[in-house]
């Protein structure tokens, strides 16, 4: 084997060395570092799969493996080292490349063999993201559990649903903590389909034509834990629509977040006073004593703009793009480790600042209490009756403003009044006007009547019992 006097890994065809700051620009050792643990996987399983193509003789594999091993081990310890051979890689894949020369001597640079960068970074980026959905939807799963206990502590618990941000019809809170709840579980999809997007084994496509020693690219898949193979090797190597939908799923769910975050500010002002911020999760002003504001929700509202912004920066970037590898695909990945990042911190406070959130009881049953808010229940009550639901809408509409002019809340008019208005008004329309006969009443799948709720709770429990077996029967 020849002596090579430049360890970079293209050096070859260069007679000068690149321009300084061009070559500080070009690195990318200071954010891709983070794929080594994918990357020594991929090597491993690369050592491995040369030797049945007559690359590798057993021993090589053999000395090639101890030597990941070792560098790996290495990594994670050593910083002083990692720093030292870092500060002269490129890349990680560089990185690995000058640190197994350094552990085996010439045999490092067999193991580049029929391989490229281009392949390499698809590979170990896919696995970053595949694990990166776990962890996430380990989150997500944290903070449904949240929702889950406070549904259950707060069932009896009415309060004035909204829309328009006006006051609508009564609902249960913890109808209202649900539906938050149905957009995360929503989410957990998203992610399971980011995912499956990402697990597609790109090795073996080379730099863009495919490998020219026969390699055997299902066992290759097999070994690192893909189900699939990718179909097209020019594709292969500049597809990112893997990263896309990992983005597209973190969006959701910080949009998710930035929607609940917004529900809390609200319901924590004076105005609404409908619960009391945790001071674990709140923070006080330097200013004023009494101050107690949400900044956790507020950030969580506030970083969802990096999140989508990540999505959008690499859809940006990926536009232009020409089939195949393309150097401008090394921007695909700080901002998505940021913002996976950020989700990932956010999930966490989000799940423990809900499980520590008290609902102001009183004061969601006094807003539920509002007579106007059964309006809609009269309507429903004439309709019974036989009367046409526009025409109810109309009768209704002057039952108010008789009791506006009368100066009374219209529930206390007496039933006479009423049958001037219309005759169909009888002597059990009192008992339909409740909260508790409006809630009871929606009683369709979906709607906020307590067995439903119920209902909803025992479905809600029994997925995340099922997700916990399932991720617990992992060894
Ligand atoms: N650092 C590069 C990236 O992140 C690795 C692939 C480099 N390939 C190349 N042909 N220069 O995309």
């Amino acid at each position: 084997m020849t002596e090579r006097k430049d360890d970079r890994l293209w050096g070859g065809r260069f007679e000068r060395a690149p321009n300084e700051g061009f070559d500080a620009f070009q690195r990318s050792f200071a954010f891709d570092r983070r794929l080594l643990p994918y990357e020594i996987a991929v090597d491993r399983a690369w050592a491995r799969a040369l030797e049945p193509i007559g690359i590798f003789t057993a021993t090589e594999v053999k000395q090639t493996l101890a030597a990941l091993d070792k560098i790996s081990g290495r990594a994670r310890t050593d910083t002083g080292w990692l720093e030292k051979f870092g500060a002269e890689a490129e890349d990680v894949h560089h990185f690995v490349e000058k640190t197994l020369v350094e552990e085996l001597g010439p045999l490092g640079w067999k193991l580049h063999t029929g391989r490229s960068r281009n392949e390499l970074v698809a590979t170990d980026f896919r696995l970053f993201v595949i694990d990166a959905v776990a962890e996430v939807q380990r989150g997500l799963e944290a903070l449904l559990s949240a929702f889950l206990q406070q549904a259950k502590a707060n069932i009896g618990v009415p309060m004035a649903g909204m829309t328009h941000m006006q006051h609508a019809q009564p609902i249960l809170l913890s109808h209202f903590l649900l539906a938050h709840a149905e957009a995360f579980t929503r989410d957990i999809t998203r992610l399971q389909h980011a995912a499956a997007s990402a697990d597609a084994c790109p090795m073996g496509s080379g730099a863009l034509a495919g490998n020219s020693f026969a390699i055997d690219r299902n066992a290759l898949a097999r070994e690192l834990g893909f189900s699939r193979i990718t179909a097209n090797s020019l594709d292969a190597v500049g597809d990112r629509d893997f990263a896309l939908d990992y983005l597209f799923a973190l969006s959701g769910i910080a949009t998710h977040l930035s929607r609940l975050a917004e529900d809390f500010v609200i319901f924590a002002s004076q105005e609404f006073s409908y619960v009391i911020l945790p001071d674990e999760y709140s923070t006080g002003s330097s200013l004023m004593p009494q101050k107690k504001n949400p900044d956790a929700w507020e950030l969580m509202r506030g970083k969802t703009g990096r999140i989508t912004g990540a999505l959008l920066g690499l859809l940006t970037t990926l536009k232009g793009l020409p089939t195949s590898y393309q150097r401008d695909l090394q921007e695909d990945k700080e901002a998505l480790f940021t913002a996976h990042d950020q989700l990932a911190d956010m999930l966490a406070v989000a799940a423990g600042a809900v499980a520590s959130t008290k609902f102001n009881a009183d004061r969601l049953k006094t807003t539920a209490s509002n007579p106007a808010l059964l309006a809609t229940e009269a309507a429903d009550y004439l309709v019974h009756k036989g009367i046409p639901f526009r025409q109810a809408h109309d009768i209704v509409g002057k039952v108010l403003r008789e009791a506006e002019e009368q100066h009374v809340s219209w529930t206390a008019l007496p039933i006479d009044t009423l049958k001037k208005i219309s005759p169909a008004f009888e002597a059990d329309f009192a008992k339909s006007l409740s909260v508790e006969a409006a809630l009871a009443a929606k009683k369709v799948p979906g709607g906020t009547a307590p067995e439903n709720v119920r209902a909803a709770i025992a479905d809600l429990e029994g997925r995340l019992n099922k997700k916990a077996t399932k991720t617990g029967a992992k060894p």
